[in-house]
């Protein structure tokens, strides 16, 4: 059976990878794919970025089913242009993708239903919204209402700081149509995790946790970034808090999505801050796999993947489960210089695996922003460039082994953190 994974990033090199180790499957096209996916024994990379020349491939390919990565052609309706055509394919509609592609509609639907979140007002006048945060006071966090590419969130520490950013997105238009309305919300405190499930319009498979760093620098300084690194589990996550995860925010939120009338079928992402006492809140919905979460999650997932896809498109994922290593996975992101600003491209990458990306059984290099060069050598091409994931039976262990793969591994002008998986770290030390 063949496959289609679309998207170009370490999300859609890890998931594709995963997909192809599925019995029965014989290919997996990645479209457009990148530098890693090129090398990836069983998955061909697709120059195709067109959602109806994608559906034509798929049909004439006879594409057993598509996976989507990314947000924008979700956000597009790739989903429902596949299902008129009678494509198997894995995601939300462009109705249900309003969960991301606009806060206002994800904070109005929480807020209809009950679902805890940070207490919010949208606004599309700059004066109104500088008003509401003189009296609201700081730290406030405003945020584009459209999608930005983790570009359009402000934590703003001080209320000058707020009336800046209102400024940039209401007045300046720095954001484009994603910054004409803003939603500026209460500052939440806490831990954030990542939790992502599968969803078929009414039964939830939850995916492993994990734990994103979107910060650029260690210590979680410097601007936002898409995620510098990421591992799974998460501990933050104990059975308890994943008990109410499901119970407060994902079991409600498919029932209403259903009850709207845009029932929901695709990976969730809800990005979740857990306070002190444990309640979580939801930060935002991605209506998508978070990229780098992915990466560890899949290293971790064992069993069929294509065979449980299957169930999810036939609306059966009652029927199924999924088994985890029980190790832990870290990655670690190498990203360009000058990421996230202007990231530099066409530096080539030295230490690469000389065929395929696996080191061995438990780590693999996977790629983002790469593409082949001439001859043998692989140059970076985007923002984040690679993604060392490694297995461990500790997160000090499997963070160990992706730092010893980095000394290997690497490009002029890389930046990494090097501190990927310090807070699970402080915790065990805490006890
Ligand atoms: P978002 O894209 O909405 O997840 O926001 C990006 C990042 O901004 C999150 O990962 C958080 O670190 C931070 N953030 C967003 N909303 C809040 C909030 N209400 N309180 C505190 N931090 C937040
Ligand atoms: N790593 C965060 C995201 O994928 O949105």
């Amino acid at each position: 059976m063949k496959l289609l994974v679309v998207g170009s990033g370490g999300r859609e090199h890890a998931l594709a990878w995963r997909l192809s180790q599925s019995p029965g499957v014989t290919q997996v096209f990645v479209a457009p794919g990148n530098g890693g996916t090129a090398r990836e024994p069983g998955l061909k990379n697709l120059p195709i970025t067109d959602i109806a020349e994608l559906a034509e491939f798929a049909l004439r390919e006879k594409v057993a089913f598509t996976v989507v990565g990314p947000e924008a052609p979700l956000a597009a309706g790739i989903v429902d242009l596949f299902r008129e055509k009678r494509l198997r394919i894995f995601g939300p509609t462009r109705a249900a993708a309003r969960l991301e592609s606009s806060k206002d509609f994800a904070k109005a639907f929480m807020s209809r239903h009950g679902i805890p979140t940070a207490a919010y007002q949208t606004f599309s006048d700059a004066g109104q919204a500088r008003e509401w945060v003189t009296e609201r006071g700081a730290p406030i966090v405003i945020k584009a209402d459209g999608l930005a590419a983790g570009k359009g969130v402000v934590v703003a520490q001080t209320v000058a700081e707020a009336h800046a950013a209102i400024d940039a997105m209401l007045v300046d238009n720095r954001m484009g149509d994603a910054g004409a309305r803003v939603v500026i919300e209460d500052f939440l405190e806490g831990e954030e995790a990542s939790f992502i499930v599968m969803v078929d319009g009414r039964n939830i498979l939850p995916l492993a946790s994990s734990q994103d760093h979107k910060r650029l620098a260690d210590g979680d300084q410097g601007p936002n970034t898409g995620g510098m690194g990421a591992y799974s589990p998460a501990p933050v996550i104990t059975p308890e808090v994943h008990a109410r995860v499901m119970r407060e925010i994902i079991r409600p939120t498919v029932e209403a999505m259903a009850s709207e009338g845009t029932p929901y079928t695709g990976f969730l992402y809800a990005g979740l801050m857990i306070d002190a006492a444990g309640k979580p809140r939801t930060l935002e919905f991605n209506c998508r796999l978070g990229d780098p979460e992915t990466q560890p999650i899949m290293m971790r997932m064992r069993g069929d993947f294509a065979r449980i896809i299957e169930h999810a498109i036939d609306g059966e994922l009652d029927r199924t489960d999924i088994e985890w290593d029980r190790r832990t996975a870290l990655g670690v992101v190498l990203a360009a210089a000058h990421y996230p600003e202007e990231p530099r491209r066409g530096d080539p990458i030295h230490g690469l695996p000389a065929q395929g990306n696996a080191l061995g059984d438990d780590c693999m290099v996977f790629h983002a922003g790469t593409v082949e060069g001439d001859g043998h050598t692989t140059v970076t091409a985007g923002g984040r460039v690679l993604c060392v994931t490694a297995l461990g039976d500790s997160v000090r262990v499997a963070q160990t082994r992706a730092y010893r793969v980095i000394e290997t591994v690497g490009f002029n002008g890389m930046q990494l953190r090097r501190d990927i998986g310090h807070r699970a770290i402080g915790r065990s030390a805490r006890g």
